[in-house]
């Protein structure tokens, strides 16, 4: 969502002059959008704003004024100025649409400018129609927020509450990226899919509709040949977004579905409002309506608590499941949250002993799933240029890269790739057919 938001940041920019460069030393104005998820994220911009403070010592002609956005810039507020005497402007990520304002303000006053109130507009209402920059998928946001309040999570005080953009905006969001040549869009949301939109005008019955049905309004549109959901909480998971899966073909077989944890009495200490037994009766579900979905996760290790044995609960689940990617971290304390004041907190060298057995389990699983596909034809959205001249780069449906040498022209088309090998992160294939396109997945 970061990125959606920075991109959003530079829509709201251009009118007063602004445009995007390649480096810092090309600009005027420098945002950091930050995250606040976990601490190495948070610290990270301490050290990026030490090296802008020498950049901006530097400049006598052109000054540069230096921005701190994001979940960072709303948790710490007035402490990113004391840390940072250099910054000119925080502000967080549901007050990003009055830049033009706060840019205005800094070059009038000569003094910070501090915008994290939760504003009572959404910002929605002000950003322009986005636009699809020569992109063939494209992150739109649906949702934002999140009311799960996980005891370990900062979200929940960082974005704010749940709020849902209506039906009739997000599908002229989505019809504007089309326009431009988008052909895959990413629904967003911290809680994707607790989405409950205002319906379009004229629907008597719901004043609201879920993620399903707005799945499958969107599947209508021209053009948009394949949709993405992320990120899902499982307890949220409704049977009308099951049977989408199920239903639209558009709809790609991947859902991200993190769990955090295998253990149920993790999973009830982190307040997840799922137990293991749900998650495994829903993933049944799901591959009851859709056979061949692939499902990733999120893991946390070494949360308060976290005893060995709940530990090999989370690898349990891993075998059982057979994820074909993941994120895994080291549980992370963030002030503020309810997990941080649990008195059996893990020693870091235990949470990294069992981040390392994580990983070596979901990277043998991904490493298995991306062999299994060798010697497959898959249809394949060639969405950039690779690193190597005549190669292009593109998604397969279970959101794997797919590297090929083909033809410029087949940029922004879904073209069937025979695929030819398997590594960690990515496949390898060559073109099947020079003469058409496939279809989505
Ligand atoms: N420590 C470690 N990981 C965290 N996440 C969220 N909060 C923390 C934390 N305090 C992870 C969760 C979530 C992902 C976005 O980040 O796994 O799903
Ligand atoms: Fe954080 Fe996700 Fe839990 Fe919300 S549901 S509190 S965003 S981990």
């Amino acid at each position: 969502m970061n990125v959606y938001d920075a991109e959003r940041m530079a829509d709201m920019l251009f009118p007063i002059g602004y445009q995007v460069v390649n480096t810092p030393d090309e600009a005027d104005l420098v945002i950091l959008n930050t995250c606040h998820i976990r601490e190495k994220a948070a610290e990270k911009v301490y050290s990026d704003l030490g090296r802008l403070r020498k950049m901006k010592a530097m400049r006598s002609t052109n000054p540069l004024i230096v921005a701190v956005a994001g979940c960072v810039a709303q948790a710490e507020g007035r402490e990113v100025f004391r840390r940072a005497p250099h910054v000119d402007m925080v502000f967080g990520p549901q007050s990003y649409h009055r830049l033009p304002e706060m840019v205005a303000r800094v070059h009038r006053q000569k003094g910070p400018v501090l915008d994290t109130d939760f504003p009572p507009e959404s910002k929605f209402d002000f950003l322009p129609a986005p636009k699809a920059y020569g992109r063939s998928a494209a992150y739109l946001t649906v949702q934002e927020g999140c009311d799960k309040f996980c005891t370990f999570c900062v979200v929940p005080y960082t974005r704010g509450a749940e709020f849902s953009r209506s039906v009739t905006s997000v599908i002229a969001d989505a019809g504007n990226l089309i326009a431009g040549g988008v052909r895959e869009v990413i629904l967003l949301g911290q809680n994707v899919n607790a989405y409950h939109g205002e319906a379009p005008d004229g629907e008597a019955n719901h004043t609201e509709w879920g993620l399903g049905r707005l799945i499958n309004q969107l599947a209508e549109i021209d053009g948009l040949d394949r949709i993405r959901y992320t990120t899902s909480y499982p307890a949220e998971v409704d049977e009308e977004l099951i049977l989408a899966h199920r239903d639209v073909p558009e709809l790609m077989p991947f859902l991200h579905l993190p769990v955090q944890s295998g253990s149920d009495r993790i999973l009830s200490s982190m307040n997840r409002r799922h137990n293991k037994g749900q998650y495994i009766e829903l993933v049944g579900r799901l591959r009851a309506a859709r056979p061949d979905i692939a499902l990733s996760s999120d893991f946390i290790v070494g949360f308060p608590g976290e005893t060995d044995r709940d530990f090999r609960e989370t690898i349990d689940l891993v075998e059982e499941i057979g994820f074909v990617g993941a994120y895994s971290f080291k549980y992370s304390a963030r002030r503020g949250t309810p997990a941080a004041a649990l008195p059996a907190q893990v020693e870091e060298a235990v949470k990294t002993e069992r981040l390392q057995i994580l990983q070596n389990y979901l990277n043998a699983a991904q490493t298995a799933f991306n062999r299994k596909c060798v010697g497959t034809d898959m249809p394949v959205l060639l969405e950039r240029r690779g690193r190597h001249p005549g190669q292009l780069v593109g998604r397969s449906p279970f959101m794997q890269a797919v590297h090929a040498t083909a033809p410029s022209h087949m940029l922004g088309e879904i073209i069937s790739l025979r695929i030819d090998s398997a590594h960690p992160n990515s496949l390898a294939g060559r073109v099947v057919d020079y003469n058409s396109e496939v279809s989505p997945a």
